[in-house]
């Protein structure tokens, strides 16, 4: 209860003043938008940064070009911090790399392989380095390698997943780490999930799916409907004999998938590079991959990234009475 108190009180006083992800990043709410490849472009990137949290360009497969161009959007778009999520599969992820450092972006997460080779590059050049992790014992080795924070991702989340939860990770994560803030990822989207993450230990929270059903994501609209009428029946987990499971909605595609896998197909029949470069943001919406978390089954109406906000900060502020009520009658 200890911890929901300290947010709530800093929530109402001064928002977050004390927080070690809004201290290090620069902003004012510990809420990030975790990066999309391809999706979390300067348009999105800008509003959750605009609104007090921390916008990430996803850079996923895409060229150099289209990275820097997003990066030069997004300053036009905004003045706040915002970063860059780089998947380290990219064949030309030393470019992207080169990219980040000279256009001297705030703060880099990595996905998708060891970052550690990169380290001394970002450092070299202050770049604060987020590693996005599955485990307590990468986020670890990611502390005693430097790392300014670390992002861990519950299976519960959209796209490539690990396997644990985020229930699990959290407090088994923060017991480990000694010197370095805490991100959750996996499941969280609204008020009562952010305020079990901050429970759990976590200094700050990460979202994608909650962003996908924005007002300003590219995404179709009709990938946002499916989101809002997802439950989690819906909601599968596919590809899993590929070694690189992945949660999506469920639709002919992954029916296709599913078949596949029952057929016995080899790894190698799923080229998991289509699924990361593959242009969600249009297509027909049956034969598109269509990730998204386990939250899309709480998720019930497509608001603005600073609603999206302001929701969650508010509950979170409004939580110091009821925790009172809690305490006192129990
Ligand atoms: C459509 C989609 C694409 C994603 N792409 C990436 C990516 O390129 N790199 C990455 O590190 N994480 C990626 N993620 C994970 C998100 O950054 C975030 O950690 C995750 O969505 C959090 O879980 P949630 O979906 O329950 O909010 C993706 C997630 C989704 C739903």
């Amino acid at each position: 209860m200890l911890v929901i108190f300290t947010i709530a009180q800093n929530t109402s006083k001064n928002m977050f003043e004390k927080n070690k992800i809004c201290q290090l990043l620069n902003i004012k709410y510990p809420i990030i938008l975790g990066g999309m490849a391809g999706i979390t472009e300067a348009n999105l990137v800008s509003a959750v940064s605009n609104a007090g949290g921390l916008g990430v360009i996803g850079s996923g497969l895409m060229p150099p070009s289209w990275l820097e161009e997003e990066i030069k959007k997004t300053r036009e778009k905004t003045k706040n911090p915002f970063g860059v999520n780089l998947y380290l599969q990219n064949p030309k992820v030393q470019d992207l790399a080169k990219i980040i450092i000279e256009e001297k972006v705030d703060v880099v997460f990595t996905g998708g392989g060891n970052p550690l080779p990169l380290f001394p590059y970002f450092q070299a050049a202050g770049i604060k380095v987020i590693p996005v992790v599955p485990s307590p014992r990468l986020a670890k080795k990611m502390e005693d390698s430097g790392a300014d924070a670390v992002v861990v991702e519950g299976m519960e989340a959209g796209g490539h997943i690990g396997e644990n939860t985020t229930f699990c990770l959290i407090p088994q994560t923060k017991k480990l780490l000694k010197n370095i803030p805490l991100i959750a990822a996996g499941g969280i989207y609204d008020g009562r999930t952010a305020a079990a993450a901050f429970l759990l230990g976590a200094d700050g929270i990460q979202m994608g799916t909650r962003f996908l059903a924005s007002k300003e994501c590219q995404i179709q609209e009709s990938y946002k409907k499916k989101i809002l009428e997802a439950t989690t029946d819906d909601i599968k987990v596919v590809l899993r004999f590929t070694g690189h499971p992945l949660r999506v909605i469920k639709n002919q595609l992954s029916e296709e998938w599913q078949k596949l896998e029952e057929k016995g197909a080899f790894p190698e029949e799923i080229k998991a590079e289509k699924i990361v470069s593959a242009k969600i943001t249009a297509g027909d919406i049956e034969k598109i991959p269509l990730m998204a978390g386990l939250s899309a089954g709480g998720i019930s109406e497509i608001k603005s990234c600073q609603e999206i906000i302001e929701e969650i900060v508010n509950y979170l502020a409004n939580i110091h009475e009821s925790t009172t009520n809690f305490t006192n009658k129990y």
